[in-house]
């Protein structure tokens, strides 16, 4: 009798854990990217099991940026700290909610939301995600300077813009998939930034459009050095002429040839039916 007691006992106690759910955070939402020119919400959803809230914190990195204690008036304190601004938030007894602005700057940041039930035990509760800073372009790149003919031999000199982002992006040129090492006079240039701290890059492409060779074909690639890279990219086609064939490629000098040739022809014309007329009329 007295075994059953005890077998009943801690049948109970594994029912109760296998009913029962952990004190926990259930869910914790960190958008993975943030773009600086809006609000970025953070989420976290607890589950208190038997236990009651005291308080809920949340960090960036190791600094605390907002705190509820709905014991204390008012409940919910922001703290602005390096990096990041932060907005409002919202909190019940299971969820709480932060509206965060980051700063301008393209960075990586770890946020934790934190629980803790009442005392004495005061027992916690932690999750935690990355955040990263960054605006994707809204375009694909533009390449100017690519003509749709050129000579053989002929200097090419190419640009190719890529759209605002943050981080800025990278520029690759690439002839007939062909990666071209930059010289150290064309690297990437970047521009001032704008508002989120968004900026322009471009890079030139000097190339020789080399003989015999039918058409070439540019590609540039602007990549944002995130994890993964984002990419865009754009394409032309040059068709490049073997000075052998004059009438193929039509620059000022040939146009003038050609008129020359019809004009003479049109002399030759009038003059052989003149001819004529006046033999007839021999
Ligand atoms: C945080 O900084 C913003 C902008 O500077 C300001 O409007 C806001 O009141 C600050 N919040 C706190 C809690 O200091
Ligand atoms: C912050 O305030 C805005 C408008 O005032 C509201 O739409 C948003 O839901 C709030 N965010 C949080 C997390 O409370
Ligand atoms: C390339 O284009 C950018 C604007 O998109 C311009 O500022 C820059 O001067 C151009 N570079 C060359 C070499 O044409
Ligand atoms: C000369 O002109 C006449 C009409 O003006 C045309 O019918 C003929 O084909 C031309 N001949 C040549 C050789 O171009």
């Amino acid at each position: 009798m007295v075994l059953l007691c005890v077998k009943m006992k801690y049948l109970n106690i594994l029912m109760f854990f296998a009913l029962s759910s952990a004190y926990e955070i259930s869910e914790l939402r960190v958008p993975l990217l943030a773009d600086p020119r809006r609000a970025a919400e953070l989420s976290c959803h607890f589950n208190m099991d038997q236990h009651r809230l005291h308080s809920v914190k949340w960090y960036r990195d190791m600094d605390e940026i907002f705190r509820y204690n709905p014991q204390q008036t008012p409940p919910i304190r922001l703290f602005n700290v390096t990096g990041v601004m932060v907005l409002n938030g919202s909190c019940e007894s299971s969820r709480c909610e932060v509206a965060v602005r980051p700063a301008p700057v393209a960075a990586r940041a770890l946020y934790t939301c934190e629980t803790s039930t009442e005392g004495p035990k005061f027992l916690i509760a932690r999750e935690t995600k990355l955040m990263t800073v960054a605006a994707m372009p809204t375009l694909d790149p533009v390449i100017s300077g690519a003509p749709g003919a050129a000579r053989a031999g002929e200097q090419l000199l190419l640009n190719c813009s890529a759209d605002y982002s943050l981080p800025p992006a990278d520029i690759r040129w690439y002839i007939d998939d062909q990666l071209q090492k930059p010289d150290p006079w064309d690297q990437t240039v970047i521009s001032a930034p704008i508002e989120g701290g968004l900026r322009v890059s471009w890079r030139a492409l000097r190339l020789s459009a080399a003989a015999a060779r039918g058409a070439l074909r540019v590609r540039c690639e602007a990549e944002l050095p995130l994890q993964p890279p984002v990419r865009r990219d754009a394409s032309a086609n040059i068709l490049v002429h073997t000075g052998t064939h004059p009438d193929k490629y039509v620059s000022n000098s040939g146009n003038k040839a050609t008129l020359r040739g019809v004009l003479l022809a049109f002399t030759l014309n009038w003059t052989y039916q003149a001819t004529c007329k006046i033999i007839r009329s021999l």
